[in-house]
């Protein structure tokens, strides 16, 4: 790779905590983030996160194994709050000794941080409010990704131009703090870098990467889609709280909010507890996402993206699109 001197100088606290060649990480992706692209994209100079999503330890104890057949560069683990093995999870990324996890989905249960670094890895969590940001700081996370709104999946309601300029002031000069949500081309890298962020986030530009096993059809409705097709799901239940989800607009959409009112019902009769209900909101993006990602049903399915969907025309290797990205940010410095 060219050296990008001045993007690269930006971003060294980055490379350092990671191990990678550049500060750009692969975010977690549900189905799309398993071997094959995330050795992927840490061959190729970036940092690629397994996904562990609604795995058990015996399926992330074969994916990380996979994963370490495929790459000796430094890879990380994406492993949700709320997945009722957390621990067990942790145990599994211990054996293999995984430097990086990352723990998404919310505040971080009693003892996990605790148990990640009892096995000497690091601690990736993310930061929806700058309070949340000190506190989690404190607790010992050793870096935050924070993500703004025009992310594809889950997603928190403010924007990341606005996130970036509340916490990075604040938090950057003493603390690891990634970037992540609508970036699509490294012109906005090198601006967050500029902002003091140790490194950025993609998803979306990288699920449709050559190496991506997602579905040719998956991968075909990202290509045609415009930023405006990425919306977020709409809450119809005051008392049950859903997160948003970003995705394509399609018959899925609708039929998210058919769950959503069944799924109130339920909790109406009195029939199951909150933290059930959301449980079962989560287990149904979980499904849509591999019925669109896996099989190829992009009109039932879900097709969790991102505003930068727009950028996105073709398939690419993940190394062409790392290189471009470099390419693109040293430039924009270089102009400055
Ligand atoms: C298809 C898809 C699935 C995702 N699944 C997860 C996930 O399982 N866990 C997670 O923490 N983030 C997930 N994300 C968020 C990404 O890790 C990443 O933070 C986000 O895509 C960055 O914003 P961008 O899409 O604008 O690049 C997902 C995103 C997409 C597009």
């Amino acid at each position: 790779m060219t050296t990008y001197s001045k993007t690269r100088a930006l971003m060294q606290r980055g490379i350092d905590f990671l191990g990678s060649e550049t500060a750009i990480l692969c975010g977690a992706m549900s189905w799309v983030s398993e071997r094959n692209l995330v050795s992927a994209i840490s061959n190729a100079g970036g940092f690629g996160v397994i996904a562990c999503g609604a795995m058990d330890p015996e399926l992330l104890d074969k994916e990380i194994a996979a994963t370490r057949e495929l790459t000796d560069r430094p890879f990380g683990v994406n492993l949700i709050t709320m997945h009722p093995q957390l621990f067990e999870l942790i145990e599994v990324c211990g054996k293999y000794g995984v430097g990086h996890v990352v723990l998404a989905g919310g505040i971080p249960p009693k003892g996990s941080v605790e148990a990640i670094k009892g096995h000497g890895a690091k601690v990736i969590c993310f930061a929806p409010t700058l309070a949340l940001a000190k506190k989690l700081l404190r607790s010992g996370a050793d870096a935050l990704v924070i993500e703004g709104m025009e992310a594809g999946g889950h997603i928190g309601p403010v924007s990341t131009s606005v996130l970036a300029q509340e916490m990075l002031p604040e938090l950057a000069d003493e603390h690891l703090i990634f970037v992540a949500g609508g970036i699509g081309r490294g012109h906005a890298i090198a601006g967050y870098l500029e902002m003091g962020a140790a490194g950025v986030q993609l998803g979306t530009r990288f699920a449709c990467a050559t190496e991506s096993i997602a579905h040719p059809d998956f991968k075909k409705a990202f290509f045609r889609a415009s930023a405006r097709d990425a919306v977020a799901s709409v809450q119809v239940d005051a008392r049950l709280p859903v997160i948003p989800v970003r995705a394509l607009k399609n018959k899925g959409t609708e039929e998210f909010t058919a769950k959503q009112r069944e799924v109130a019902a339920v909790l109406d009769r009195e029939e199951i507890a909150m933290a059930e209900a959301q449980l079962q909101i989560e287990h149904y993006w979980a499904g849509a996402l591999r019925r669109a990602v896996i099989d190829g049903d992009v009109e039932n399915g879900s097709l969790m993206a991102g505003q930068s969907v727009g950028m996105l025309k073709e398939e690419e290797p993940v190394a062409s699109i790392i290189e471009k990205l470099m390419a693109q940010s040293e430039d924009a410095l270089s102009r400055r």
